[in-house]
């Protein structure tokens, strides 16, 4: 087992409040953590469009909003909902223990249209 498939601490639980979408970074990569609807998500924060930060978009509906053109992506999967972006995110396992949010860094790939 490769240590890639460790959950690592990207933030403490009160960093990211119900509704927040906050950007941080972990080992290189550019992670969103969003709180919606009480459960938390851990999502590849870079548009595929032209590179935002989706972490500053809008969340509703299970889905948040790039803050540039305003495509739209699934919480739940990464999976791209609305254009101009045409790709799907990428998406990671997250989790809560001790008052800390942890994310797995070994990508979970969405392969949705
Ligand atoms: S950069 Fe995200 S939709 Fe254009």
């Amino acid at each position: 087992m490769s240590d890639s498939g460790d959950f690592h601490k990207i933030a403490s639980s009160t960093e990211v409040g119900e509704g927040d979408s906050r950007p941080f970074k972990l080992d290189g990569h550019r992670i969103a953590v969003v709180r919606h609807k009480g459960k938390i998500y851990a999502l590849e924060d870079r548009c595929p469009h032209a590179d935002a930060t989706l972490a500053f978009g809008m969340v509703g509906n299970g889905a948040i909003a790039c803050p540039w053109h305003f495509a739209e992506f699934r919480l739940e999967t990464g999976e791209v909902l609305s254009g101009p972006a045409c790709e799907n995110i990428q998406i990671y396992e997250v989790r809560e223990s001790d008052g800390a949010i942890e994310v797995r860094l070994s990508e979970t790939s969405t392969n949705a249209p």
